[in-house]
This record gives structure tokens, sequence and C-alpha cells, in this order.
């Protein structure tokens, strides 16, 4: 099997916020590699931490009462969380970036797309003006939006949701980052536009060899989109491997609970019915395995002793108890 370099590794990733109520330990030790040109998604219910994580890589904490408290994540084997904030910034829309759920909070209400466009180019690229301009326009144009030289002169507001969702896709690739994180870029979409926005992304993918870290709680399009599969719960990654061997083969019973609630087409799902129960309160953290409250196939162990990592098969891991009885420790 051909092996390609990591060009993000994020290592023993600790996220705390330290709050008036005490400290919420959203990201608990995660290891995420994610290699050159792959596509990897992270996938979980909302509160596991795939945001906290991502902002994380992101160094976008700042506002907030969060810090990276331990761990390493590195880009191209830098280490970001040890740089300075002026290197932070240049890194971020440069080797770096990242679209998120919702549009207007990437975008300037108050300045004409063309003009944030160009920007974002000539931030990163000492060319003129002009040729930025030039730049901006046909990325803008590779998104697919009609109109492209109308659309640069007009404000975010005069824009649909979808033109609105583009503009900050292209605004997110158009200094060619080497890696791409996109946050559920089109849950607020409706479906066909999703589905446009995520070919578009598949096809930049191909001709500019961005890698992509995609969060999404969609593991229909995971199973699209995706090479790799990250499947996170209260701040822990449980199980991780290649996208065929989680899906042909899920270990944890949390995977297997995301998979068999897959909406079917046209049925609109708004819970997760073949899982009991909702995510802890992470003040008030199970012992062991942060699933068992909530697993089906729990044993005594399970509620006083955490799990490691077990194979499930080469490149495929699962936090489980269960996996020890079948196979070997990583
Ligand atoms: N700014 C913040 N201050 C305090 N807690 C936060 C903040 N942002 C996120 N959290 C907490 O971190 C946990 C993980 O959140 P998040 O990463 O947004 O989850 P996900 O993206 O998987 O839905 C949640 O319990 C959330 O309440
Ligand atoms: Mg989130």
């Amino acid at each position: 099997m051909e092996t390609k370099k990591n060009i993000l590794e994020i290592k023993n990733l600790h996220t705390y916020f330290y709050t008036d109520g005490g400290v919420i330990k959203s990201v608990d030790g995660v290891d995420i590699e994610l290699k050159e040109g792959a596509t990897l998604g992270i996938v979980g219910e909302s509160g596991s931490g795939k945001s906290v994580t991502a902002l994380s890589v992101m160094s976008l904490l700042m506002g907030t009462r969060g810090k990276v408290a331990e761990g390493e994540i590195l880009l191209d084997g830098k280490d970001v969380v040890r740089i300075g904030e002026e290197e932070k910034r240049k890194l971020r829309g440069g080797k770096i970036s990242m679209i998120f759920q919702e549009p207007m909070t990437s975008l300037n209400p108050v300045m004409k797309i063309g003009r944030q466009l160009t920007e974002c180019v000539l931030q990163h690229e000492n060319i003129s003006k002009e040729e930025a301009y030039k730049k901006a326009e046909d990325m803008l144009r590779m998104t697919g939006v009609p109109r492209v030289e109308r659309m640069m002169r007009e404000y975010p507001f005069q824009l649909s949701g979808g033109q609105r969702q583009r503009v900050m896709i292209a605004m997110a690739l158009v200094c060619k980052p080497e890696v791409l994180i996109a946050d559920e870029p089109t849950t607020a979409l409706d479906v066909t536009i999703q589905a446009q926005i995520l070919d578009l992304m598949n096809n930049l993918k191909k001709e500019t060899g961005t890698s992509i870290l995609f969060i999404t709680h969609d593991l229909g399009v995971v199973a699209e989109t995706c090479d790799e599969v990250v499947v996170m719960y209260c701040g822990r990654v449980v199980e991780k491997g290649d996208v065929k061997s989680i899906f042909a083969n899920p270990s944890h019973p949390y995977t297997k609970g995301l998979l068999a609630s897959i909406p079917k087409l046209g049925v609109q799902a708004d819970q997760l019915e073949s899982i009991p129960g909702s995510v802890p309160n992470p003040k008030y953290m199970p012992k062991g395995c942060k699933f068992a409250p909530r697993c089906a196939h729990a044993f005594d162990q399970c509620s006083s002793q955490e799990p490691g990592f077990f194979v499930v098969e080469d490149g495929h891991v699962s936090r489980c108890w269960l996996c020890e009885k079948k196979g070997g420790e990583e």
C-alpha cells in the first residue's frame, strides 16, 4: 500500500475552556492524521468537540476562554500551537483555511465581494491589485456562480445563502491552502445546493491537491466524499480508519449507532433513534468509557476503566473493550 506523508498531525490534543463554572474539557486527548491530498471526515453528535478541534487547528480560540492545554498540532511538520500570533495570522487563509457553517460569520457585511476576495489574495501574495482582482474573479467563477463580474461588485446581503456559501468557499480556496477545514459547510443549505457545493469541493481538490478536513454529522456524505473517517465522542476519538473499513466493519457501538441512523432518502431525521440517551454534560463525565451509559453492550469494566485503542483491521482502530476480546491492542 502506498504511504503518503501527513500534511496535518494532531497529537494528544487537549483543548479546555476555563469558565466560571469550572474547566470544560471539550477536546481531551485527540490524535488525528490527515494525509496529503486526502479528505478526512470527522463525525459525531453535536457537542463531541469537532468544532473545537477545528478552531484549535486554526488558532481561533482567542476571544474565548479556551486554550490548548496540552498536545501538538503539526502542520507540515511545524507545531502551530507554539508559534507567535503574527505567524498564526499568516497561516490562516494561507497554508490553511476554513469554511464555517454560517457564511455571514466570515464575510464582511459592508465590503463588496470583489474587494474581500482581492484583499485575501493580497494578504498572502505579492502581486498587483489588478492581478489579485483577476485571480479572485477566476476563483469565484470556478465555484460555478453565474454573472461573476456583477457579483464582484455586490455586497453579501445582495446574495442568496447558496451564493454566499460559494463566495466563502472561493475565499477559503483563493490562496490555494494546503489544508482546508470545512465545518458542516452545507448544513444551512437546501439539498440540491448541498450536492453542488460538495461536487465543487471535490473538483477543486482534484485541481489544487488540497487536503480536506471535513466535519459533518452526515455519514451519507462521508461515504461519498471521504477517504478516512474519525468518529468523535465526548472530546475523544472513539474509532478511526479507512472509510471502506469503517462502513463495512464498524466496531464501536457508537459508530454502529451513527451508521444505523443515516437518514433514508426523503425522510427527515432530527434525532438519532438508534442511540438512546444523550451526550453527557461535560461537567459530569462518566468515569470509564464515556459511551458506557448509553451502550447496550456495556459490562462492568466499561464503567470503571476507560479503554485505549484496539486494532480492528490494518489502519482501523476502536476504543472499546469489546474489541479486546476479538483482537489485539495497539
Ligand atoms: N466558547 C466556549 N466556551 C465554553 N464551552 C465551549 C465553547 N465552545 C464549545 N464549548 C463546549 O465544548 C464542547 C464541544 O463543542 P463543539 O466542538 O462545538 O462540538 P461539535 O462541533 O462536535 O458539535 C461542548 O460541550 C461545548 O459546550
Ligand atoms: Mg460544531
